[in-house]
């Protein structure tokens, strides 16, 4: 295992301020395909909500998009929590945007970083990604289950990234963060998921709405919008209350966009 120590979970214990998330359930794992996956047969055998799935290593990390998540031994963060949400489903995606703040916000605690979130949930330190957010919903309305994970690089060093992912990916050390904890990370990040997604359940989003916005600074800026096999260039004026990017197309109508990804910003 490089760089840091194992993570030790009675030492996560110790330290959480959380209620649920942490509490229920942990899995801890040297190594795994995904811990998403695994969080899914957790869920599907009755784990409750709040159990935590993570490891050291991943073989098969799943990002967004059916991309691959690099997860080298000891040098990141990747976790997965089973969600059981009581409110309608069809707010999920809200999900993703407050997964969003809470890990800027747990590196801002941590670190003296300060990342920006490219909708819908790309973490961005010196416009490079250091972080990801994965979310799945499974089961139907009456019994819906969320995977939610979590991928932070915290001490990868470039060399350790793909040829493919070294112009565009980094890692808290890589961005200058010194002595990064990733136990430290974790807690402060499960106490920012508790607090959001328990805001989240009571139906409130106002104030993580704002605090997403407040991290993305693309918010009035042009960029190319990649939805399905549709490429929408325009002005992204905002997020909407269901997460979805409103952007002004070139004929001046507003589109709403579900899912799909920010590729570029256009200088004006
Ligand atoms: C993305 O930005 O594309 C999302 C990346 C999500 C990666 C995390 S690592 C822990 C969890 N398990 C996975 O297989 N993926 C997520």
């Amino acid at each position: 295992m490089s760089r840091s120590r194992f993570l030790d979970m009675d030492s996560l214990e110790n330290g959480l301020t959380t209620t649920v998330f942490g509490r229920t359930e942990i899995d801890y794992l040297l190594t795994t395909g995904s811990t998403n996956d695994v969080a899914r047969e957790q869920a599907e055998k009755g784990a409750p909500e709040g159990t935590l799935v993570i490891a050291e290593y991943q073989s098969r990390g799943r990002g967004r998009l059916g991309r691959f998540w690099h997860s080298p031994p000891g040098s990141g963060l990747y976790f997965s929590i089973v969600l059981r949400p009581r409110i309608d489903p069809t707010f999920f995606p809200r999900i993703t945007l407050l997964a969003g703040v809470a890990v800027a916000e747990a590196i801002e605690e941590t670190t003296a970083l300060q990342p920006h979130i490219k909708w819908p949930n790309d973490l961005l330190l010196q416009g490079k990604k250091v972080a990801g957010i994965l979310t799945e919903l499974y089961g139907d309305i009456t019994s819906p289950r969320i995977i939610l994970g979590v991928g932070i690089n915290v001490h990868t060093r470039p060399e350790d990234f793909p040829p493919a992912l070294q112009q565009s990916a980094t890692s808290l050390t890589g961005a200058g963060a010194h002595n990064v904890s990733r136990l430290k990370l974790l807690q402060a990040l499960l106490g920012r998921l508790e607090h959001w997604y328990g805001r989240h359940e009571q139906g409130e989003s106002t104030a993580m709405l704002e605090a997403w916005r407040r991290r993305c600074p693309m918010i009035g800026r042009r960029a190319a919008i990649l939805s399905g096999p549709a490429e929408i260039v325009g002005k992204i004026i905002d997020v909407d209350d269901d997460g979805c990017l409103l952007v002004e197309d070139e004929a001046g109508q507003v589109q709403r966009i579900l899912s799909g990804e920010i590729t570029r910003a256009i200088t004006p």
